[in-house]
């Protein structure tokens, strides 16, 4: 072994999600059983870069498993885009002694690892925390569970309006470029329809929703909308609706950053808890650059590179479910 770890850092980037003080509570506990010490790095690679580092005992993770966020803090950092930036968190690295690093994100926290691997030799493995599931190599990331659920409970509330009013609503959700939630959120709550960018143009869909004569059956829809899958956004496909059949009384809710919030579901504590495991257990089987995830209930090793630029597919046969139930 080229290191032997005596110090791990941990680090929460990007977007928070429900689950990520699980994740650290995880790490810190299954390193700390290891002998492993444990440098908690506030504020992301951003705090890396400035040295916001403290030590983590047992006692620091306590009573954190079912609390939303992230101890930690998080940030988007654009110095540590820039080799210089990447220099400086180096050196804190160096000088904390830290012979490997946690991070817990989404593809860009995994891109900036990536980086700082290559560039410094550093062991770096990744835990996926993010609403969105868009990381390949696992069935689901830490943080999606519980905003679907929060999703759900929002668009119920939503269908009692619209029924009462006989309106049609869409709901936009979070995803960034993918449409799990959505599309699952869809299925849920029993929607007309979702938008999402992995199929055809957001037009089209539009068109195939208004061809499927949801009117015949019913007086008041619910249509899920991915953001970003809608050029000129979601409000478009409303006043698109409203140009075509002006009958209709047609709302647009964004349902914004309460997707990020809120106690994590048990689904999200459990797979924290068992990708922070994981995490620690990748270490110490000498693995590098990669992400711990979970496939078909088991726990894999995915190289961060893979996680990053592949792109993972929503299931076929839940766009087809929701179709035919959606009548
Ligand atoms: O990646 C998580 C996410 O919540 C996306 O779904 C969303 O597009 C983005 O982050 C929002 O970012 P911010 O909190 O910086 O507005």
């Amino acid at each position: 072994m080229e290191y032997t770890i005596k110090t791990i850092g941990v680090l929460t980037s990007g977007g928070d999600a429900p689950g990520m003080n699980a994740a650290i509570r995880a790490v810190t506990r299954a390193a700390l059983n290891n002998n492993i010490r444990v440098k908690a790095i506030f504020r992301g690679y951003k705090g890396l870069i400035t040295g916001e580092v403290k030590e983590f005992h047992t006692e620091d993770v306590s009573n954190i498993i079912q609390r939303g966020g992230t101890i930690l803090k998080t940030a988007r950092s654009d110095e540590f885009k820039t080799t210089e930036g990447r220099q400086l968190a180096y050196e804190t690295l160096r000088r904390e002694e830290i012979d490997a690093l946690i991070v817990i994100g989404g593809d860009g926290t995994f891109t900036g690892g990536t980086l700082l691997a290559r560039e410094y030799n550093i062991p770096i493995v990744g835990i996926p925390g993010t609403v969105d599931n868009d990381l390949w190599g696992t069935d689901a990331t830490i943080g999606y569970d519980t905003s679907l659920n929060t999703i759900m409970d929002c668009v119920d509330k939503i269908r009692d309006t619209a029924t009462s009013h006989e309106r049609v609503f869409f709901v936009e959700v979070m995803g960034r470029n993918a449409g799990f939630l959505a599309l699952n959120s869809a299925i849920a709550c029993g929607c007309e329809a979702a938008i999402i960018p992995e199929r055809k143009t957001a037009e089209e869909q539009l068109e195939h929703f208004i061809g499927s004569g949801f009117r015949k059956s019913k007086n008041s829809s619910i249509v899920i909308v991915a953001e970003n899958s809608v050029p000129g956004g979601t409000q478009v496909l409303a006043d698109t609706l409203k140009e075509r059949h002006p009958e209709y009384d047609v709302r647009v809710t964004i349902l914004g950053h309460l997707q990020r919030g809120g106690s994590p579901t048990a689904n999200d504590r459990i797979l924290a808890s068992r990708l922070g495991v994981a995490a620690i257990n990748a270490l110490l089987e000498e693995q590098r650059s990669i992400m711990v995830g979970v496939q078909n209930e088991e726990i894999v090793y995915v190289p961060l590179a893979k996680a990053i630029h592949q792109r993972k597919d929503v299931q076929s046969d839940k766009v087809t479910a929701l179709q035919i139930l959606s009548i």
